[in-house]
């Protein structure tokens, strides 16, 4: 076990610049893009990194990373396969979180709202983009599955490799982007002696209502 005592001298002075109110643009969505701006110039690794958090039918909670593909007014779209574990959750109950961390910057965003699928020709867009491995990919994973062991996944792969050889990739029936529309958006501050600045958008019809939250 990783001794406590090393645990413990793990410590982070967080020295972030001032976050204020008359700083912050009325719209979280604004805001993001701004924060994201400045995570793309400070090199943060992956700022596109976000922990989305769900909830399965008997409300026990689970997480994992995505990768952000899109946002705009309306939301925040990631892309999965729809029967994994994570989409089957968000079709029994679309709520979900998403939480950016950008520790170069000693920054985090929570995001909670409803995730719903995107339409099929929006998904079809996007996974033409993609390297033809990953489309394969895609096919060859039942993902959140069981699994005997890899080559099992390798010969599945292999499969669908010889199946759509010189041709393009369909995109799977199972598999698709999700939009989550925000409900709520916090940015966080880190700031010294853990006096951090924490700043709530709340969605009130179609305005957004700031708090201030105590660290
Ligand atoms: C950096 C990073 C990016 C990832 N991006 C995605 C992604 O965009 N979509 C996805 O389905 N899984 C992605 N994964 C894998 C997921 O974290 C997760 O293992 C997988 O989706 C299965 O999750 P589930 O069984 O909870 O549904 C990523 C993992 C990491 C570490």
């Amino acid at each position: 076990m990783i001794d406590k005592e090393r645990l413990q001298l793990l410590r982070h002075d967080y020295r972030g610049a001032p976050l204020q109110r008359e700083m912050l643009s009325d719209n979280p969505l604004e805001q993001f893009h701004v924060w994201f701006e400045e995570a793309l110039k400070a090199d943060v690794d992956e700022p596109n990194s976000m922990t989305l958090s769900t909830v399965d039918s008997s409300g026990s909670p689970s997480a994992r990373v995505v990768l952000l593909k899109e946002v705009s007014h309306n939301g925040f779209v990631f892309f999965t396969n729809y029967g994994s574990r994570k989409g089957r959750d968000l079709v029994h109950n679309p709520n979900a979180s998403l939480l950016f961390f950008w520790h170069e910057l000693f920054r985090q965003v929570i995001i909670k709202g409803r995730a719903e699928k995107i339409s099929r020709e929006e998904s079809e867009a996007y996974f033409r983009t993609r390297p033809q491995e990953a489309c394969i990919g895609a096919w060859a994973s039942q993902q959140s599955e069981k699994i005997e062991n890899r080559e099992e996944l390798l010969s599945r792969y292999k499969m669908y490799q010889e199946k759509f050889a010189g041709g393009p990739v369909p995109l799977p029936d199972t598999w698709g982007g999700f939009r989550v529309y925000p409900d709520s958006m916090e940015f966080w501050q880190g700031r010294e002696s853990r006096l951090h600045d924490r700043f709530i958008y709340e969605r009130e019809g179609d305005s957004w209502k700031i708090s201030m939250l105590s660290p």
